[in-house]
């Protein structure tokens, strides 16, 4: 069966890809990325530009990818262009200093674009596999991303398989592609346990170019453990979400719930499991970070969709090793799927995704330091948010020792509006934005999220102007984060200075 195929070293793979190409990699924050090969690649780019040639590819993934994949190709200056979601050091730094050009996208509409010709087509797909079959039938592995819609989209397929990843692994994906306007129907999933798709991909064989075979741990980064500041924020969020059940506007069974990327969604998810108010649940959403697998392991989750298990090697060679208890427990989707603003709105998400900083009116900004320098991306975060039964934010109230609030009177980038946001959680307190005015709304969040420190500052801030419906000071709203570019730290912000 395998000798259908072409099996070849990753540098043989790479040689087939020349300056210029589009790649769609398969993967997802970094779970199920293929690494052997997007090495070979940044390797041929550095030999092209030692002999003055040029070579940059164009890179489509799932989100962000590994440090074999992002890292590699970053340092080698190989990268024509990159979407939708990164977070890798050396990547972020190329792409802040204008030698990675990088757009931001909504997870779930990435797969479409590319079937509408929104962008270009790629020329190749790389992915991740971990069965194949003679009639061009193959496993991903512990993430869906993109592929399936860059598998029919590319010229020629590569396919990394991955010994690392069990055979066993079939039947944990639900591969499914939409039809587009004006055909497409109505996303069959009415609870999350619901299956649309097939366990596999199947292409044309005659479009795998060849098949690199290896084996190789994912590249998850560890979370940071918690501390006193996030297991407050998630024992909040736990308070808000238990109170919510109580007073009948959750269902008393709860609703299924999306939670974000990152240190702080790993340890509110943590929290929640430790609420006994509030009952098992079940998981729509994006990634499944090593807190879920826990909480499924007590029995606090009894189910999670999502488009990648984003779990630590550990975490992810348990789950390898006890495989059959999983089976019915864990889905992995295609991301127009997990994100899917259709299907966020039916099952009803209580969504709980991570700020940089907040504003007093309650627009977010998740993704801009000092609104110019990109730190990951917006994710899912936007697919959502506004798409949810209740979307919360949460943030530590200040980052950088205190020198920083992350509440401040207008964010220097908007990646949710105040009309998405409905909660905002920090680890002083809740704040509830639902049915309040902006005025009303600043009160609440200063009163209930703010740092000690900075509270008098947002109060004096709100006074600026004379009454009208949103209290924001042309000259002075940046004033916090100008001061902090001029001192180093935001504490001492005087308004008059500003205006
Ligand atoms: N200004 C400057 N830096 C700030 C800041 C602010 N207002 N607020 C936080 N930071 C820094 C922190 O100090 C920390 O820096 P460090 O790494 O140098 O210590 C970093 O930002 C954030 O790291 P951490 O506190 O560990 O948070 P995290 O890992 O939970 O990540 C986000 C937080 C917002 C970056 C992350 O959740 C993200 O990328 N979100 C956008 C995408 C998303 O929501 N996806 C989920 C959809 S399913």
């Amino acid at each position: 069966m395998q000798q259908t195929f072409k099996f070849v070293t990753a540098e043989e793979a790479a040689s087939y890809v020349n300056d210029g190409d589009i790649i769609g990699f398969s993967g997802f924050t970094p779970a199920g990325c293929p690494k052997d090969v997007p090495t070979a690649i940044a390797k041929r780019a550095e030999a092209f530009h030692a002999e003055g040639k040029p070579f940059k590819i164009g890179i489509y993934t799932g989100a962000s990818t590994g440090d074999s994949l992002d890292g590699v190709l970053a340092r080698a200056n190989a990268i024509l262009f990159r979407t939708p979601y990164q977070s890798n050091k050396d990547l972020r730094s190329a792409l802040n200093d204008e030698r990675a050009p990088y757009f931001d996208m909504h997870l779930s509409s990435l797969a479409q674009e590319l079937r509408f010709g929104f962008m270009k087509k790629p020329t190749f797909a790389i992915l991740e596999i971990c069965d194949l079959t003679a009639d061009g039938e193959f496993v991903l592995t512990s993430a869906v991303g993109i592929s399936p819609t860059v598998a029919q989209l590319a010229d020629h397929i590569i396919l990394e398989w991955n010994h690392n990843h069990p055979k066993e692994l079939r039947g944990f994906h639900d591969i499914y592609e939409p039809l587009d306007p004006p055909f497409r129907r109505e996303l069959q999933v009415y609870k999350p346990t619901d299956r649309i798709g097939s366990a596999v991909i199947k292409v044309d064989p005659s479009k795998i170019l060849c098949v690199v075979e290896t084996n190789r741990k994912d590249e998850v980064g560890g979370f940071t453990p918690t501390d006193a500041v996030t297991d407050q924020i998630g024992a909040n969020v736990a308070i808000f979400l238990a109170n919510e059940i109580k007073a009948g506007r959750v269902p008393k069974e709860c609703l299924p719930i999306q939670s974000g990327v990152g240190n702080i969604a790993n340890a509110v998810m943590a929290s929640l499991g430790e609420n006994p108010d509030i009952p098992p649940f079940e998981m729509y959403t994006e990634v499944i970070q090593d807190s879920v697998i826990d909480l499924i392991n007590k029995g606090n989750i009894t189910f999670a969709s999502g488009c990648s298990l984003t779990v630590t090697v550990p975490v992810l060679d348990a789950i390898y090793a006890n495989l059959e208890f999983y089976r019915d427990k864990l889905l992995l989707r295609p991301q127009e799927i997990s994100n899917n603003p259709e299907i966020a709105r039916r099952l009803g998400l209580i969504t709980i995704n991570t700020a940089l900083e907040a504003d007093i009116f309650g627009n977010v900004n998740s993704t801009h330091v000092l609104g110019s320098k990109m730190m990951n991306g917006i994710g899912g975060s936007g697919d959502f948010t506004r798409n949810a039964y209740i979307s919360i934010f949460t943030t530590p109230s200040t980052a950088k020792g205190n020198k920083i609030s992350a509440i401040v009177p207008m964010v220097t980038h908007v990646d949710q509006s105040e009309h998405s946001v409905n909660i905002i959680i920090t680890e002083h307190g809740i704040a509830d934005l639902r049915g309040k005015s902006p005025v009303q709304r600043a009160e609440e969040i200063i009163e209930k999220c703010v740092a000690p420190e900075y509270k008098q500052m947002l109060l004096d801030y709100i006074k600026l102007s004379g009454p009208t419906h949103t209290p924001q000071n042309l000259s002075a709203c940046f004033g916090m984060h100008m001061q902090f570019e001029k001192t180093g730290s935001m504490l001492g912000t005087k308004w008059e200075d500003y205006i």
